[in-house]
């Protein structure tokens, strides 16, 4: 059994990529593993949200995990910003995380030239953040894609200069981690790429059902097959790989077979693939509406979660502090 942690950024709407991507997994490994997830609305104050978008959007990411199949009976899922002991963490890993290293950090690069106008030291210090998220319960995996790589090799080496600075083997060096199985990486529908919010192409598990067929027949197609199994082209292939995550094998092989012998209409293809997304998201869609509305229910799981973390991230955090040598009077 692992330390399984990962931070869920509160930005957007979750689509089918973020599912089939990821949170399918987070659904089985919370089975399996000690599972700690949590919201990281800190990590989201360096672009300064406005206050009442701050909070809605951390409710949001909240109803969607649960709606999704996160368990707070199963795993730990919290706030980041209820936990005091991130921050004071961040601030202790904060002493021997050099500029140097900072800077060149790709994701902080890309920043600075894309907001030039706001390159604060929030955004400089954003992986001694994610290092002290991880830290704070002595995770040993981090579930996250390959963008988040070189934000997980900082934390090894953060975790690494501090055992190393004071001679103890106490934090474990995390890192990325998979369920098993391959994760699908979800096409989006505009014919190249992956499916994702600032890419405009995303299905929301969210979404009414009259969205959902509106954005898959407007989905790209090709002229049609003119020559018995000829080769996909890429947006009719992005179209199979949705119909395989979310149809049965029967209807993959019917319209696999009518792309192989020329008959197949793209029409009749997007309509069964938009009914059966709609067959797929409707009960998410159904439990996302009635969450929004629990505000109790909500409340029982933060407050819930955030004894668990708390209870894990002190433990560290007082250990962390008797080897640095803060000493009680
Ligand atoms: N940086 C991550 C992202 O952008 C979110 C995140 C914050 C995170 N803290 C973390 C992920 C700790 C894993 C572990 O997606």
């Amino acid at each position: 059994m692992e330390i399984v942690l990962s931070g869920i950024r509160s930005t957007g709407n979750l689509h089918l990529g973020n599912y089939f991507g990821a949170i399918r997994n987070f659904v089985k490994m919370q089975e399996e593993h000690t599972c700690f997830f949590f919201i990281a609305d800190f990590h989201s104050l360096t672009t300064h949200p406005a206050p009442e978008d701050l909070f809605g959007s951390t409710k949001q990411i909240l109803v969607e995990y649960l709606a999704s199949g996160l368990d707070p009976e199963k795993c730990t899922l919290y706030r980041q910003s209820d936990i005091p002991e991130i921050p004071e963490l961040y601030l202790l890993l904060n002493m021997n995380a050099y500029l140097g290293e900072l800077e060149r950090c790709t994701t902080f690069k890309e920043k600075k030239s894309r907001q030039s106008e706001n390159i604060n030291a929030g955004l400089l210090t954003y992986p001694v953040l994610m290092a002290a998220d991880i830290l704070i319960h002595r995770a040993s995996k981090v579930p996250v894609g390959k963008d988040q790589e070189q934000h997980l090799e900082m934390t090894r080496n953060f975790a690494a200069r501090f055992n190393r600075i004071y001679g103890v083997d106490y934090f474990p060096k995390p890192t990325a981690f998979n369920f098993s199985e391959q994760l699908v990486k979800i096409p989006g529908l505009n014919g190249s790429g992956k499916m994702g919010k600032s890419e405009g192409n995303a299905i929301n598990l969210a979404d009414e059902p009259e969205v959902i067929r509106k954005k898959v027949m407007k989905a790209v197609t090709d002229n049609g097959p003119t020559v018995t199994n000829q080769k996909m082209a890429e947006p009719v292939k992005n179209l199979f790989t949705l119909l395989k995550v979310v149809s049965s094998p029967e209807t993959v092989n019917f319209f696999t077979d009518k792309y192989n012998d020329c008959s197949i209409r793209y029409g009749d293809l997007k309509k069964q693939l938009a009914d059966d997304i709609i067959t797929f998201t409707t009960p998410i869609r159904k439990q996302i509406n009635e969450l929004k509305l629990d505000n109790d229910y909500l409340r029982k799981v933060i407050d819930n979660g955030t004894d668990k973390a708390r209870a894990s991230a002190s433990k560290t955090l007082k250990e962390v502090r008797e080897i640095i040598g803060f000493k009680k009077f």
